[in-house]
């Protein structure tokens, strides 16, 4: 697989505070990357500065070799670089076509494209023609979470940001989504998403990385990710279990301090840089 999106070096923060703390991570294409961590690492910081939400004080990201750091947020959209807003993404009172069609408002003169771009939409997710006339506000909230993302494809985007697309949903719903993100892997669309459900994120994706207090702390195979023995402890409460028995326990704080316990096992995780703060 080819890189598409590549961050180096990436320092951001909100005003004085810092969060990244230069950030290193590669993005292949039509892979699925799951980025996980605890709270506070700055997994959404991460997304808000790939879209230009927050412009990184240092360091660079390109997409497909070009730079997007810098880049005003409608610029990175058009780009091809879309966010799925966190929740209350919809107009409650418009319908569910309203809703899908309001996604290609930049789009709107080229009225075919919007047409087709609709029509793959409505195969893609059957959801959207079903209750096409229903308004958003009456759908539960696993299908409002279908739609918007529904919405972000209008663009026909390369790359999509998920921020916990599983956050307050039941199983049923959180199986839809996860199974909508496939097939928008399928349909040749790179996602990096954010998931508090680590054992669903990384059964799902390609790629995990372990966000730390800023920092990359190790990234590699989903499966690789998902087997380390380290994150297994960190969170998935100690032992990698197989699938489908035990309920996933995302979001543990990692507080782990340096040479607690040596690792058994040694998945083959790329190791980042050690946060040893002797730079
Ligand atoms: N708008 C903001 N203004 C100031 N500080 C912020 C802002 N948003 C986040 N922060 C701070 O930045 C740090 C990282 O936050 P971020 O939201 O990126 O973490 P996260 O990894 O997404 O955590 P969570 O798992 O809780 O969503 C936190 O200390 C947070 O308090
Ligand atoms: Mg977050």
């Amino acid at each position: 697989m080819a890189t598409l999106l590549e961050l180096r070096g990436v320092s951001a923060g909100y005003g004085g505070a810092r969060v990244l703390l230069g950030v290193d991570l590669t993005v292949e294409r039509q892979s699925i990357t799951c980025l996980i961590g605890p709270n506070g690492a700055g997994k959404s910081t991460l997304l808000k500065t790939v879209s230009g939400l927050l412009r990184p004080q240092e360091g660079t990201i390109t997409l497909d070799g070009t730079v997007l750091s810098g880049l005003p947020t409608a610029e990175v959209l058009t780009r091809g670089v879309v966010q799925v807003p966190q929740q209350h993404g919809l107009f409650p009172s418009l319908t569910v076509r309203e809703n899908v069609l309001m996604g290609g408002y930049i789009l709107r003169r080229d009225r075919s494209l919007v047409r087709r771009r609709y029509r793959d939409l409505e195969e893609l997710l059957p959801l959207v023609r079903e209750r096409a006339s229903d308004k958003a506000g009456n759908l539960s909230g696993g299908q409002r979470r279908l739609i918007e993302f529904a919405r972000s494809l209008m663009l026909d985007p390369v790359l999509v940001l998920l921020d916990e697309p599983s956050l307050g949903l039941e199983p049923r719903s959180l199986r839809q989504v996860y199974d909508l993100i496939g097939r928008m892997r399928a349909d040749g669309k790179t996602i990096l998403l954010v998931e508090q459900n680590v054992r669903l994120g990384l059964e799902t994706a390609t790629h995990g990385v372990v966000m730390e207090s800023g920092r990359v702390r190790l990234s590699g195979a989903a499966a690789d990710v998902l087997a380390n023995p380290e994150i297994a402890d960190l969170y998935l409460g100690g032992t990698v279990k197989p699938e489908g028995s035990g309920e996933p326990r995302g979001g543990a704080p990692v507080s782990q301090s340096e040479g607690s316990g040596e690792p058994q096992g040694g998945a083959p995780v790329h190791q980042g840089p050690a946060p040893t703060g002797d730079g």
